[in-house]
This record gives structure tokens, sequence and C-alpha cells, in this order.
């Protein structure tokens, strides 16, 4: 359809695409390889192409538009701002969107976090907790883990342990990537007791290793995110605070795309009744309708840089439009008690899951937090996944193509088939959902070897 015949007047799909393959670079991918999916509005749970195709977005995009899209209240709230003549000023000035979402997010935030730093997205705010950690400990080395992602910035790329770090090396020194409790073939222990024990006892030697002097902090996902839905053993959290208190290290949670209810409650790190000393966010903060990411310190920390140089600075600090939209997206999570909801729906996801075991042999396993949910495929009894890790095949393409056709928009990446549709989805969409993937799995389940 070209563009004269949509209803509006607007650009068509053929168009859209065209013109964005011609000029624009995507992320992650060869230019040619590119297949982008129109769009020309998103509402509630949908998406919408120009010619009007519906799509169930059952990954929030990216795992971000907590609240769903086009919320009147958020729409209304950044027309507001728009209406008051504030779109910018300089970092140094005082406004009311940055006062007033400051003071929302010290309530919600556990205590004692309660000042803010923003920042226009996730890898931005890691970057600030990277200074942030080293100006506050004095000392330079930061840990992480190699199932986490953190951003694709220079120095968060060497943060994440995730394949996309490899074509970024390399990068700045003085990070240390650590195993995680459950590695991926590798094994800790069988139980969450000897998967904490042991990995903590792994920690501690490596620890002792690289120095504890030099090392400022360990960036956590409380519960890992595009590797794969992955939280970690019972325990481990509340031992792993322990530990890095006892050498003088900070945790610093990355609540990128955990954070904000998507799994059951506001922030991940929350199921492991710990609070770190710095907290980072992004996504789920305005559910996406305007760029903004933020870190969150301890009271401790902020009274340091209260005395001390913060040497950090971006021209779109605390921008007035974005924490606007924060504010009213926030709200909307506390009026309509989504993040509740996420919890509740929690059963209702692993049931249909659990329903689509039993019928196809090609699911390995599944799981969901609140509504972070994941599928893996398998390709034999043995329980090999279909892809290997880092890879593809070509069923998993195939099904991928069949769910986007069918009209179900979701994230497939290697084995994994994300489930983590809005927090205001309903049983009877999350069932219009999980009926498109049931059909999907035809295809997986067809290369299933035996
Ligand atoms: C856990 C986590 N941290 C950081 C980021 C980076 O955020 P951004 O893409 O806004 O820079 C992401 C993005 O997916 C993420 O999932």
């Amino acid at each position: 359809m070209s563009a004269e015949e949509t209803k509006s007047g607007a650009m068509g799909s053929e168009e859209m695409i065209a013109l964005c393959k011609q000029h624009t670079m995507y992320t992650w991918t060869r230019g040619d390889a590119v297949d982008p999916i129109p769009v020309a509005r998103a509402e509630g749970v949908y998406l919408y192409t120009p010619e009007g195709d519906r799509l169930i977005d059952f990954n929030s995009q990216l795992m971000c538009v907590n609240i769903g899209h086009s919320h009147p209240k958020v729409l209304a709230a950044m027309k507001q701002q728009l209406d008051r003549q504030l779109l910018y000023v300089y970092p140094g000035t005082a406004t009311e969107p940055r006062a007033r979402l400051a003071r929302t997010l010290a309530e919600i935030v556990p205590n004692p976090i309660n000042t803010f730093f923003f920042t226009l997205g996730g890898a931005e705010a890691n970057e600030n907790a990277i200074k942030a950690a080293r100006l506050f400990t004095g000392r330079q080395k930061i840990l992480s883990r190699y199932r986490s992602y953190h951003g694709a910035t220079h120095a968060c790329m060497q943060l994440t342990g995730d394949p996309r770090r490899w074509h970024n090396e390399p990068g700045p020194w003085g990070f240390v990537r650590v195993m995680d409790p459950v590695p991926y073939d590798y094994s800790f222990g069988a139980t969450d007791e000897e998967q904490t024990r042991n990995h903590l006892a792994y920690l501690e030697d490596l620890i002792k290793m690289e120095g504890p002097d030099t090392i400022a902090a360990m960036f956590v996902e409380a519960v890992t995110g595009t590797n794969g839905v992955l939280p970690p053993p019972r325990g481990w959290l509340k031992g792993l605070r322990v530990l890095l208190r006892k050498y003088g290290i900070l945790l610093i949670c990355d609540e990128v795309m955990a954070g904000f209810g998507r799994t059951g409650k506001w922030f991940a790190f929350e199921h492991g009744e710990i609070v770190p000393d710095i907290v980072t966010m992004a996504k789920g903060l305005t559910s996406s309708y305007a760029p903004l990411g933020a870190m969150g310190v301890s009271d401790e920390i902020a009274a340091h840089f209260k005395k001390h140089v913060f040497w950090g600075g971006l021209t779109y600090n605390a921008h007035p439009f974005s924490c606007a939209a924060g504010e009213a997206a926030i709200r909307v999570l506390q009026e309509e008690k989504l993040v509740e909801r996420a919890a509740q729906l929690e059963p209702v996801v692993l049931e249909h899951m659990a329903r689509l075991k039993a019928k196809h042999r090609s699911v390995k396993t599944y799981r969901s937090i609140g509504l972070f949910g994941v599928l893996e495929l398998q390709k034999n009894t043995a329980g090999e996944t279909l892809a290997p890790f880092n890879g593809s095949h070509p069923a998993i393409a195939e099904m991928a193509k069949f769910l986007r056709e069918n009209g179900l928009f979701t994230f497939i990446r290697w084995f994994n088939v994300m489930c983590n549709p809005p927090l205001c989805i309903t049983e009877e969409q999350l069932a219009e959902g999980f009926d498109i993937i049931d059909r999907g799995l035809e295809i997986t389940d067809a290369a299933f070897e035996g």
C-alpha cells in the first residue's frame, strides 16, 4: 500500500521500510539482514501497522513499555509539560518535573537510597554508577558476571558478559568478569544451597586473587534479563551482600530491565531481601514514553558527593519532558496496581507455559517471575538446547517468522522465547498470545530429533 492509500495520508509500510533501511542503521545486525516491522501507532498491548494490521506485544518492546502503550494519563502529562513551555533547561537548574520525580523515586526505592542522578538511558546510568563507585571508594576494578547485559557504551560493553561484548573488545581496563552461580554447562551444585555456597566461596577466592583493595563494586542484574530471565539461587543475593561488605566492595543492582514491576515487585533485588548501595534504572522508569535513566545512591554515597565533586555530566541530565513522563508513568503503576498485577498474573502465565511444555516436545523448560517469562527450546530428550549458546537454528527463525505473520511480536534469542507483555495485559490477551505461540511451537517440534 502506498502513502496515498493510508487513511491519514501518512507514509505506508513499504515506503517507511525502504527509507528506514536506506538512511538509517539498525542495532546489533547487518543492515541487509533487517526486516523491520512497520509500526504506525501502539495502544495498550497492541502495535498497529500503517495499514491497520495488529500485533500483540508479548515483549513490551525491549521489556520496557511496562504500563502498556499510549496510556492517556501519561500522554496528558507529557502534553501538559509541552503547554507549560518548559522543555529544556541546563542541568544546573531546578525544575518541578525533576523535583517531583526525584521525590517519587525516593518514596518507591527502598531506604537508604534517596538520591538520584538522571541520565538518558540504562547504559548512561551504568556508566555513571561506575564513576560514582570509583570516586567514592578510591578503587578501580569493577566485577560483573558473564551472563549479563549492561548496555552498549564502551565501558558498559566491558561490564557486559554476554557475547555482544566480544566484538567490542578491547575496551577500557579494570573490568573483571566472573562466572554466574548457574553459569551455563558448568555446575556449582545441584541445589540452591550448594550453588549459593560454592559460588560465593569461588567469588571470595577470586576477590582475594584480584586484590580486595582494588575492587570498587560488583554489578548484578538481580534477575538477569536478556541472557534468559535467570533468577539467582535462593540466598545468593543475601550472601553476596555480606561478602561484598566484608571487603568494602559496593553492590550495584542494574534494574534497567527488571525494575518497575516486571518481576512482581518494584525492584528485582527485593526478592533477595537486600538493598544495594547503588541502583540503576531506565526502561520502565518512563515505560519508555521518553528517554530517561537514573542512578540512585545510598545516603552514605550521597553525603560523600555533597562534599566531593561528582565528575559526571550530561546535556540532557534531568530533562524536564522525560522527568514529567517518568512521574506520570510511575503514578499509573501505582494507581492501577500494576506491580501487584504482575505478581498476580505469574501463575496464569505459568499455567499456559506448563500446558505448552506438556504438549510440545521442543519445550525444554519455562519460568516466569511476575511477567518476566521465558520458554527454552530443546532439540532432543537429553535436553540439548535447540540452538547452541550464542547460536541459531533454522526452525527457530521459521517460528519467529510464523509468530510475526500471525500477529505476535516477541523477542527470540538463541533458544529463548521471551514472554514479557505489558503489565496491563488481561487474561484474555495472555491466552491470545499463548495460543499463537502454541501454534508456532509445531514448527520447532518438527525439528526435535528425539
Ligand atoms: C539490564 C540492562 N542494563 C542496561 C541496559 C542498557 O540500557 P539502554 O539500552 O537504555 O542503554 C539494558 C538494555 O537492555 C539492560 O537490559
